[in-house]
């Protein structure tokens, strides 16, 4: 979606960025920009901080950063025009013309799907979708959780729902658009879901997104899911948040499956959630800390839903979240473990849920054959290897006891191989301190591999550039004076970034962030603004000189000889000749 950058600008200028960081962060003035508690990532310093004069925020600490925009999309999870849409609201702007068209086309979309849910419900409890209504009773559902979750049934028909949905006036192109249905070889369609019972995937404002729909019997592929469109995003959703949302313990209980979420909330544990068909996502784990201080996993107990545990740990890890690991002995996941044993039975196993540090520790026992010796002592190696990483002496304590004990290793030696990697881990801590202060220019990369500098020296002086020609616009007429232009930049991004400011200066635009929220992906958003949060050079003057000469430098090396300037190529060559040629 393209919204008039007149419209962007104007938007932006209403919403301040203190006023609007300042909902979420408490904001303390130091010199002429203001901090705070980055609430992107855990922190007891403030990093984190804002330049109204810029209307730019940037975390020292973990690197986030932009505009007033894209605050509002890191910290509510919405895409940029969802962000637009939410600050237009708050302003009590409306949006431009145009993009009420798009809101309308949205809103089609959204109740043609709400549509094909109440077909699928309708279904369901008719003669023929009474299949699925059977299969739903034999396991364990009551009627009740079947109409709070507005599960369907999608009959055995190519066309039923598509001529429902027809006769409600939505078009093919809707249809399709949301998947509902497929084009087939001879240029009709068909409906996608057929005989499967329907899951309807809702966002947190209660909007029907998507659909799963699973097969009653062993046949492949088990779910079908819709496909990802401009309303559903699978790795920023979660089945069932809707509900878990309302939720009040700040605990969310992370399961695998549609059928465990349902069978759970159907056992009173209403803070139940799943991902939807694929690995948790890191947008996910930020979703979940919205609402939550604290994750319960709940995987399936096979090698699988172990391994999925250990990989969702390391996803949630960012987030600051007390992450705790909940087994189930005996069953395979927790709609059988509830339906075998009950609700109280899975309540006990949710109070005695481990916490992280015994569940790796588990991990690496059950590699270990502790019977022999050698067994033994790989477990207490790889355990103090991990024990050595807490940061507290009363955990590595506490969890040496247990793992000693478990292991069959004596708590002595296990606390002395914790202190031995503890002190390797400190020297090689100190090693890469000293080797970063040694190579600044290490630090001076972006954050995203993607947009790795080449050539840090002349990507620096581009960066230079950059947060000169956004503070001085004036800047570009030097540039051109000096015969440079975006073309002579040696990072791609950057040059992206340069040829904006030229093109917004040529036209007589001054540039806003908000502007270049639209035209840069988020990352080289936050990248630009950490190049724009760095100190002013005090004289810009000779900063700017500094910088010309460097990036002429680099268009000789880039291009020698036959250079597009003849002069700067001919006093290149003799500068060679006087450094390296001639007299030895
Ligand atoms: P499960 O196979 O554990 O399914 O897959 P389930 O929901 O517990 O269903 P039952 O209990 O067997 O009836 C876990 C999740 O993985 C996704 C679905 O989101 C499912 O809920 N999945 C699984 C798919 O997307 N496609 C598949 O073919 C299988
Ligand atoms: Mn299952």
């Amino acid at each position: 979606m393209a919204f008039p950058e007149s419209f962007l600008d104007d938007l932006a200028a209403r919403s301040d960025i203190y006023d609007i960081v300042s909902r979420y962060v408490t904001l303390k003035k130091s010199g002429s920009n203001w901090f705070g508690l980055c609430p992107f990532h855990s922190e007891k310093t403030g990093s984190f901080s804002v330049n109204t004069e810029k209307q730019i925020y940037h975390c020292f600490g973990c690197g986030a950063g932009g505009s007033v925009y894209n605050f509002i999309m890191q910290i509510e999870n919405l895409s940029f025009p969802e962000a637009v849409e939410f600050l237009a609201n708050l302003a009590g702007v409306p949006l431009p013309q145009e993009d009420t068209r798009e809101r309308d086309n949205r809103k089609r979309l959204l109740e043609c799907s709400r549509d094909a849910a109440r077909f699928f419900f309708q279904v369901l409890h008719s003669p023929e979708g009474k299949i699925g209504y059977d299969y739903l009773i034999r396991r364990g559902l009551r009627p009740g959780t079947i109409r709070h979750f507005g599960l369907g049934f999608a009959p055995d028909s190519w066309d039923k729902l598509m001529n429902h949905l027809a006769a409600k006036g939505y078009t093919k192109s809707e249809m399709r658009e949301l998947g509902l249905i497929k084009a087939n070889q001879k240029g009709g369609f068909y409906d996608q879901f057929r005989n499967r019972i329907m899951f309807p995937i809702i966002d947190v404002r209660g909007n029907v997104i998507a659909f799963g729909g699973r097969v009653m019997d062993d046949s492949k592929p088990k779910y079908l899911n819709s496909p990802e469109h401009q309303l559903f995003s699978k790795s920023r959703n979660l089945f069932a948040l809707n509900y878990a949302k309302k939720t009040t313990g700040r605990r969310l209980i992370l399961a695998e499956g549609y059928m465990d979420v349902i069978a759970l909330h159907q056992a009173g544990f209403t803070e139940a959630v799943a991902s939807l068909g694929t690995a948790l996502t890191p947008d996910q784990a930020k979703l979940i800390k919205r609402f939550a201080d604290e994750v319960v996993i709940s995987y399936d107990a096979d090698e699988a839903g172990q391994k999925a545990t250990s990989r969702a740990m390391e996803i949630l890890k960012p987030e600051d979240l007390k992450v705790r690991i909940l087994r189930i002995p005996g069953a395979k996941d927790p709609d059988e473990f509830i339906r075998e044993h009950g609700r109280e039975a899975f309540s006990a196993l949710l109070e005695r849920s481990e916490d992280h540090m015994e569940f790796v520790l588990d991990r690496i026992r059950a590699k270990c054959d502790l019977e022999t010796d050698e067994g033994r002592v790989n477990f207490l190696k790889e355990a103090a290897k991990t024990l050595a990483r807490l940061s507290s002496p009363i955990e590595r304590e506490i969890y040496a006891s247990r793992a000693a004990a478990s292991g069959s290793v004596s708590k002595d030696a296990l606390l002395s191989e914790i202190e031995r990697n503890r002190r390797a881990y400190q020297r090689r801590a100190k090693n890469e301190e000293t080797r970063k202060l040694l190579s600044p220019e290490k630090n001076a990369q972006p954050a995203s591999r993607a947009l790795r500098y080449t050539d840090v020296k002349t990507a620096r002086a581009e960066e230079g550039i950059i947060a000169l020609l956004y503070r001085e616009p004036e800047f570009a007429g030097a540039l051109a004076a000096a015969g440079l232009s975006d073309g002579d930049f040696t990072s791609p991004f950057l040059q992206k970034i340069c040829r904006f400011f030229l093109d917004q200066y040529r036209a007589g635009n001054s540039v806003t962030s908000a502007a270049l929220s639209q035209c840069l992906e988020p990352g080289e958003m936050s990248e630009l603004g950490r190049i724009l949060s760095a100190p002013d050079q005090g004289d810009s003057a000779s900063a700017g000189r500094d910088y010309i000469r460097i990036l002429k430098e680099s268009r000789a090396k880039h291009q020698p000889a036959d250079g597009a300037d003849p002069l700067l190529a001919m006093r290149d060559l003799h500068k060679e000749k006087k450094s390296y040629g001639g007299t030895k």
